[in-house]
């Protein structure tokens, strides 16, 4: 069954239009819009109520260019081949984004790993920011700023408890050009077991 539904909520509007963002203006995001984003990210679900996060907003632009810098120079260490495809793309790690949050962790013994629940997290952040007109790109390339040499620094400069690393990055800017669009949903992927 190939059929999209035809009903429809904000919500489901929200993800359906919510897109990786690669090029932003130069465009602060209002200090509310990003409160109420990071509060959303605050309400995700997580595994046994762990909430093992701190979302650490980050609004100055010069900072998340910084903090970029920091993560491309750790991305030329590891992964030449990954390094030369941001460089490709303009060499920005964050693209020029004037804010973004930062999820850092606390690694969880067990089956359910922190990751999980960084997951969920990022999502909600992505899906308040698109519902508040805010563009966004998931970054997981974000981490590499806080494990190359500068690392510890930058977990002390954003305020990370000790133990704590980063779980994952969300930009949040407004599109450099309209028509962004997310990437084909494969609804083929949908297994749906018939009822008996
Ligand atoms: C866990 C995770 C990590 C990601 N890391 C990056 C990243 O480091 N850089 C980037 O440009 N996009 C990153 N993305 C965005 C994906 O590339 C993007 O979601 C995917 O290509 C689908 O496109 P769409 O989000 O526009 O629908 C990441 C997405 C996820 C979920």
């Amino acid at each position: 069954m190939a059929t999209v539904t035809e009903l429809s909520t904000e919500t489901l509007d929200a993800i359906a239009r919510r897109y990786s963002c690669r090029a932003y203006r130069d465009e602060p995001v209002p200090q509310q819009t990003l409160r109420a984003i990071a509060e959303a990210g605050a309400r995700a679900p997580s595994a046994v109520n762990r909430q093992p996060w701190r979302l650490v907003v980050v609004s100055d632009g010069a900072v998340v260019s910084e903090l970029g810098a920091s993560g491309l120079a750790a991305l030329r260490v590891a992964d030449e081949a990954g390094y030369a495809r941001i460089a490709s793309r303009g060499g920005e790690l964050f693209y020029g984004a004037p804010a973004m949050i930062v999820v850092a962790a606390e690694p969880q013994p067990g089956l359910l790993a922190a990751d999980l629940d960084v997951g969920i997290v990022a999502s909600h952040l992505a899906l308040a920011a698109t519902s508040l007109g805010v563009n966004s790109c998931i970054c997981g390339l974000g981490r590499l700023a806080f494990e190359g040499v500068e690392g510890e620094a930058w977990k002390r400069r954003l305020g990370f408890p000790a133990g704590f690393g980063c779980g994952i990055t969300v930009l949040l800017g407004y599109a450099a050009a309209e028509g962004g669009t997310p990437h084909q949903p494969d609804f083929a992927k949908i297994i749906e077991v018939p009822a008996t």
